[in-house]
């Protein structure tokens, strides 16, 4: 009974196990806004599933359209500025076999029940979502009123109990704290708190280790990472961090200028990427070990153009240092990428007209699908 029971039992079943289907399956995504210089799509086309336990991370620079994504599947963008296109399906798996929800379509009063007890959210910033004038505890305890039928004492317990799990100390005082007495670090875990209270099937977490120094973001990585094993989460995790994905995810989606480019797994993503624009986010990775100051990171030159203003063609197409002329006159579709994924069952996508071609990855079994480590 998930939204009033504890947590499930640890279990140690491995990540990215598939259950029978895709907790969410979003086709065919496209996000607008209306601006002061017309309709711009910030999201096009964009088509993916995730499933239980398992971690999808979503990539890209400033601009690429993930937040704008992640709001999407939330439901959570402005209704007076921006809008889905028609074909777009967000599809929330139905519980017990029952029929799935479309949370494209789905009206507000459903949504409210959704939001924080099917998927959750967890924000960059902990200060902006925590509210000041409450305490930590009181927060928490407002997602489990409204949708468990916990009575008040189960709840305090709860609250208590989720504290624990997200390894603050002495919860049963700091549930009484206001956010201003909590250190960054233990602010996000509460934030996190907050949306694995209702034991939710999806949480997407968006940036939520940018603010924290390097040993706290691990800590929270491990908590985040730890709880998708006990509660079968499916986690979609938003980062420019590539160190962080190859750490923690099993799946990567590469977002450029509000596509979809490339999607595979974190080993076929790190060891053998097919777009030119994956490989370029790859090279401006620290390596571990490398000696500092040896030689200048490389960068990507130009910056990811306005969706005002996108070049002709592919949209990778200015800054691509295999570009070819045929690139400028139409945008490539994603397709099948030249090489199969080294994960059983993992569909591997590009949308490039001239992929970079790689040997065949190793049979499966002797496969090799752990990631280069890099400095988070
Ligand atoms: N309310 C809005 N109105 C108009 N355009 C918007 C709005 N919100 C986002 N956009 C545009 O959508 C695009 C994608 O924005 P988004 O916030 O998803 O980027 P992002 O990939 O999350 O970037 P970052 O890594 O900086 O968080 C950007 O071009 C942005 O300007
Ligand atoms: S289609 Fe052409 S410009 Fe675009 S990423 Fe591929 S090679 Fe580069
Ligand atoms: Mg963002």
């Amino acid at each position: 009974m998930r939204p009033t029971n504890a947590p499930s039992q640890a279990d140690d079943r491995p990540a990215a196990a598939a259950g029978p289907g895709p907790v969410l399956r979003v086709r065919n995504l496209s996000v607008c806004f209306r601006t002061d210089r017309g309709v711009v799509t910030a999201v096009e086309d964009a088509s993916f599933d995730v499933r239980a336990s398992e971690t999808l991370g979503i990539v890209g620079e400033s601009g690429c359209g993930k937040t704008v994504t992640s709001k999407a599947i939330m439901r959570l963008l402005p209704e007076r500025t921006s809008f889905l296109k028609p074909g777009s399906s967000i599809a929330l798996a139905g519980r017990s076999g029952g029929p799935d929800l479309d949370l494209a379509r789905a009206p507000e009063s459903v949504l409210r029940g959704v939001r924080g007890a099917r998927i959750a959210m967890v924000f960059q910033e902990p200060m902006t979502s925590l509210n000041p004038v409450f305490t930590v505890g009181w927060q928490i305890e407002e997602a489990l009123k409204y949708h468990t039928t916990l009575d008040a004492r189960a709840r305090r317990a709860r609250v208590v109990e989720m504290l624990r799990l997200v390894e603050i100390p002495n919860p049963e005082r700091r549930a009484g704290e206001y956010p201003h007495q909590l250190s960054g670090g233990m602010r996000q875990r509460v934030m996190i708190a907050i949306a694995l209270c209702c034991e939710p099937e999806v949480l997407i977490a968006d940036e939520p280790t940018t603010a924290l120094d390097v040993t706290i973001q691990a800590q929270i990585l491990a908590l985040m990472d730890n709880l998708r094993r006990r509660l079968s989460t499916a986690i979609v995790l938003i980062t420019h961090n590539l160190g962080v994905v190859a750490q923690v995810c099993d799946r990567v989606m590469v977002m450029y200028a509000g596509r979809v480019v490339e999607t595979g797994s974190v080993g076929d993503i790190f060891h053998r990427p097919h777009h030119p624009y994956t490989a370029a986010l790859l090279h401006s990775i620290p390596k571990a070990g490398a000696r500092r100051h040896a030689q200048r990171l490389p960068v990507i030159p130009g910056i990811v153009p306005s969706l005002t203003d996108l070049p002709p063609g592919c949209r990778f197409s200015d800054r691509c240092a295999s570009r070819r002329d045929a690139c400028g006159a139409g945008e490539p579709d994603l397709t099948d990428a030249p090489t199969p994924s080294d994960s059983p069952g993992v569909a591997r996508a590009v949308r490039c007209f001239f992929p970079i071609h790689h040997a065949a990855p190793p049979a499966a079994g002797n496969a090799h699908t752990s990631p280069p480590r890099a400095d988070p």
